[in-house]
């Protein structure tokens, strides 16, 4: 196996490129079939849930070409299967997209009950709720769900019980094709439901209010090839943030909508550090201390819930006691005990995390227990005087691109190392 070797206690400094946004990847790249046609799609994260994608997608019939690192095409004209296997479908959460989409295209669908980080409960009674109301029949039977509507999907009013990122998504994907009007209330509002939404637009789709919490589609008939460039990710930007401010470094991270960032740039500044907006570049420096703060997770436009683990790691060492309140998942501090071994002077009690700064944090042997709990493992030992080895490195590598290419070329001594299966 490969494990990430990182010798901590330098400061970071100079710029980094952000890549496209994962979550909005995975979400357009199963759009793309609606349409029987060919879309191209530019600023593509090379990470491995984009890989495992598109793989579905030519398991189902379609072709797919790579134009380069980050750009493909794909050819969904000769999709003719409407069932995802078990073996790439339990890889990733998004696998459960493919439902939407080919429900969509084929008012029927058969997906595995899919993979992703493990953060206690993960249900899709909303999602499936949703595709009810579109008027498909849904059904779970081995591990398999199916949808079928062999009456055409139609438009409906649907109020989402929880604000969901992938039902919001799913459901969208499936009323684009619906007959009439399709109302989705309480709907998430993330950057990336917007990405989907100029997409399946630019397709010829006809939704609206994308963005906010109520979304209006009104179904088409036919759905034409499109190229699309993909947002930037919000995520891995601010994971270089909070890494630029962790090191007391002075990093540029180039390639981001600003806005996108408000609620971390706010975090940040609270905290101690110096952020400053550009047009499409955010910088952050540090040379005081940091500050203790509290953190409560939310949806879009609250905190993320995917950059909790990463400031944990800065409230480590922040002057003070800390907290962080997960909004979102039941259970999303596996990583704090991995940081503890670190040094970290945590506690958790259900939801909420406490932090109380220490001085120092010293290196040890420790894993990534989920992708951005694997991000904060990786800030943490940029921080941690001598060697950290991170294990179980393919949860990070689903979602950032080029990571130790990224790091080392801000001043991080971090590489990859191949080690026997069990090392300890
Ligand atoms: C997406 O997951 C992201 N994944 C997650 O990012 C992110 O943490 C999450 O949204 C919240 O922002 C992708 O986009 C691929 P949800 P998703 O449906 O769509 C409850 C990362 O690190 N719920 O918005 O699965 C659910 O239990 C990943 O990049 C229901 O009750 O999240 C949770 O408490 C990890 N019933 C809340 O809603 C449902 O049918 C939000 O989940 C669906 C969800």
């Amino acid at each position: 196996m490969d494990i990430f070797v990182v010798e901590g206690g330098r400061r970071l400094e100079g710029s980094i490129t952000v890549g496209g946004a994962k979550n909005a990847a995975v979400a357009i790249i199963p759009a793309a079939i609606l349409s029987g046609d060919i879309c191209r799609i530019e600023n593509l994260p090379t990470i491995s849930d984009v890989s495992v994608i598109s793989q579905i997608l030519v398991q189902l019939g379609a072709k797919v070409t790579q134009i380069s690192d980050s750009v493909i095409e794909i050819d969904a004209r000769e999709v003719n299967c409407t069932q995802v296997s078990q073996e790439l479908a339990r890889n990733m959460r998004a696998s459960y997209y493919m439902l939407g989409a080919l429900l969509g295209r084929f008012s029927r669908a058969k997906v595995p009950m899919p993979g992703g980080c493990y953060f206690g409960v993960r249900p899709i009674d909303q999602h499936l709720k949703g595709f009810e109301a579109l008027g498909a029949k849904t059904g779970l039977r081995d591990g398999v769900i199916s949808l079928t509507a062999p009456d055409g999907l139609k438009g409906a009013r649907i109020q989402l019980d929880v604000v969901s990122v992938g039902a919001t998504i799913n459901l969208m994907l499936g009323a684009v094709r619906a007959e009439g009007l399709t109302i989705i209330e309480r709907a998430a509002r993330e950057p990336h439901i917007v990405d989907l939404a100029n997409f399946l637009n630019s397709m010829g789709a006809d939704v609206r209010g994308a963005g906010t919490e109520t979304i209006k589609i009104r179904g088409v008939k036919e759905m034409h090839g499109t190229t699309y460039s993909i947002i930037p990710d919000q995520i891995e930007a601010g994971t270089y943030m909070i890494a630029a401010a962790a090191t007391g470094g002075d990093v540029m991270i180039q390639n981001i909508i600003p806005k996108h960032m408000e609620s971390i740039s706010r975090k940040l500044v609270e905290m101690g550090a110096e952020v400053y907006e550009y047009d499409d570049a955010i910088r952050v420096t540090r040379s005081g201390p940091l500050r203790a703060c509290n953190v409560l997770t939310m949806p879009h436009p609250g905190f993320p819930t995917d950059m909790q683990p990463q400031m944990a790691v800065l409230m480590s060492i922040a002057e003070g006691v800390s907290t962080i309140t997960e909004g979102v998942w039941e259970n999303r501090f596996q990583y704090v005990s991995e940081l503890v071994k670190l040094g970290v002077d945590a506690e958790v009690q259900g939801r909420v995390a406490t932090f109380r700064g220490v001085e120092r944090l010293k290196g040890a042997h420790v894993k990534a227990t989920d992708l951005r709990g694997g991000a904060a493992m990786v800030i943490a030992a940029l921080i941690s005087e001598g060697e950290t080895t991170i294990r179980e490195i393919y949860h990070i590598e689903r979602g950032y691109e080029q990571l130790i290419d990224k790091l080392v070329a801000v001043g991080a001594a971090i590489h990859r190392r191949t080690v026997p299966n069990d090392y300890e």
